[in-house]
């Protein structure tokens, strides 16, 4: 297919296709809250009507012990590869709804300075609705064309944002129904709009909550204060003792499993381009912090972590009060990178944290949702392909990177399926996944759907070469 085929259709297209999306981020799709339960379903249902609107068959709401999966297919011919396009439709809390400057789930066209062409704020617009549907409208441009050079199977979940830890028993009871060739995915990032990247790894995940119980009550800070462990002082300074003072994390065995890059690897991460001035500028912030002996790049893409998400306990309201509180809580989460287990991290960490803690405190781990790491095959022809595609549409070959965040169910796919992912995202690190004010670039999202039908003509074109 020509390029000028896919731009000419969305020049006609191009209103409609951004309304379409607009009416997606109308629908508070929230998976961590249960308050959200009918949007979110109803979000899987205006998923489904769109995917059949732009041509797929077998369209379904597909149940999990959580909520659904939406899938729907184009098979076009046995022979042709089959492309298996993930995304999520389910999004994070938009809380703390104060610091939006307009209500996220209203989604309003702005101007920023990086996006000069304009971008949509609302919560889910980059992360991930914004470009799921990029591949629904990639889709259905391919449709329209008669240039679809391949079958393509498209599984939308709702509960990556919550771990997705009901998809893999899904994904284990329908191996038949997810026979394909290679995992496509738009949920990462790139360097910059002027800078093209595709990401060959994902950090994993494990995450915990730590409760530490002391006295039997809430006591009088000064009748009891000094003689009766105080569980937040405990909390802190168990928390503050997992890293030295190189950064480093303390917890015994924590580095145990993690692949080392080599020293050409690291060289050759370093190539991608990095302003460290415009990092720090876009924060805020006067100075990075981090593991000694390894560039910001290396510290949120190929080194483990371990953040503090959440802490509380005692008295928070207004004013003074003067307690010595009688538990404290903390959910702490740490970035695994390969070769380390979520599961075996969690034991650790468990571990620790019941060693260290002293005798007037009772301390309770209970781990969350967990993920593992991933690395991509660069030396594929879906990684080739994508490479192509980007190429083709951005004028300049992508620089591979690694995704510090993490997507569950990718070492999954590799797992249950032996299926490779492609990370092809469209969306910027400044883009605000999570936070306040969440945006979309107008150009990243025409540009994503753009490039994807490139991707399919490559992939397609090299398959039939092998
Ligand atoms: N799309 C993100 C992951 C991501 C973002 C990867 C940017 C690379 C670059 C995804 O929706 C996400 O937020 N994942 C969670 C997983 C968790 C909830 C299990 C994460 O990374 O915190
Ligand atoms: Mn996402
Ligand atoms: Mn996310």
């Amino acid at each position: 297919m020509e390029r000028s085929t896919i731009t000419d259709y969305i020049g006609s297209n191009k209103e409609r296709m951004l309304n379409e999306l607009l009416e997606l981020l109308r629908i508070p799709s929230v998976s961590a809250d249960a308050k959200y339960k009918d949007d979110v379903l109803k979000t899987a249902e205006a998923v489904k009507n769109r995917l059949k609107e732009a041509g797929a068959d077998n369209v379904e709401i597909c149940q999990t012990k959580g909520y659904p999966v939406v899938y729907g297919e184009k098979i076009i011919d046995k022979n042709k590869p089959t492309v298996i396009v993930y995304g999520h439709y389910d999004v994070q809390p938009a809380d703390p709804l104060e610091l939006w400057d307009s209500p996220p789930f209203e989604p309003v066209i702005k101007k920023t300075a990086i996006h000069p062409d304009g971008a949509i704020f609302a919560r889910g617009s980059c992360d991930d609705k914004g470009q799921m549907y990029m591949h629904v409208k990639a889709f259905e441009i391919m449709m329209r064309t008669n240039t679809l050079p391949c079958n393509v199977k498209f599984m939308i979940e709702g509960e990556e944002e919550v771990g997705s830890a009901n998809l893999g028993a899904w994904i284990v009871a329908n191996k038949a129904k997810l026979r394909g060739d290679v995992i496509l995915i738009s949920d990462t990032s790139l360097i910059a709009n002027d800078t093209p990247s595709i990401d060959t790894g994902l950090r994993g995940l494990a995450y915990m909550e730590v409760e530490v119980v002391g006295p039997n009550r809430d006591l009088h800070s000064g009748v009891y204060g000094g003689a009766v462990a105080n569980p937040i002082n405990v909390l802190c300074k168990i928390i503050a003792s997992c890293h030295d003072e190189n950064k480093h994390i303390t917890i015994p065995n924590f580095y145990d499993d993690v692949l080392e890059l080599t020293a050409a690897q690291r060289k050759e991460m370093e190539k991608a381009p990095f302003n460290l001035e415009n990092y720090k500028k876009d924060l805020a912030i006067e100075d990075v912090y981090g593991e000694k002996g390894y560039s910001t790049i290396e510290r949120s893409g190929i080194r483990p972590t371990l953040d503090v998400n959440g802490i509380w306990g005692g008295y928070t309201g207004e004013g003074a009060k003067t307690v010595l509180p009688s538990k404290a809580f903390a959910k702490i989460s740490m970035r695994l990178v390969p070769n380390q287990s979520s599961e075996k991290i969690s034991a650790i960490f468990q571990k620790y944290f019941e060693s260290v803690a002293p005798k007037g405190v009772k301390i309770k781990v209970k781990p969350h949702h967990g993920g593992e790491p991933v690395v991509v095959n660069m030396d594929s022809a879906a990684y080739t392909a994508a490479s192509r595609a980007m190429e083709e549409t951005y004028g300049k070959k992508p620089v591979p990177t690694r995704g510090g965040g993490s997507i569950p169910i990718v070492a999954l796919f590799k797992q249950e399926l032996g299926l490779d992912s492609i990370l092809m995202g469209f969306g910027l690190d400044s883009d605000a996944l999570h936070s306040p004010n969440e945006h979309y670039g107008l150009f990243n999202y025409y540009k994503g759907i753009e490039t994807i039908p490139l991707f399919y003509k490559h992939y397609s074109q090299l398959y039939n070469a092998k």
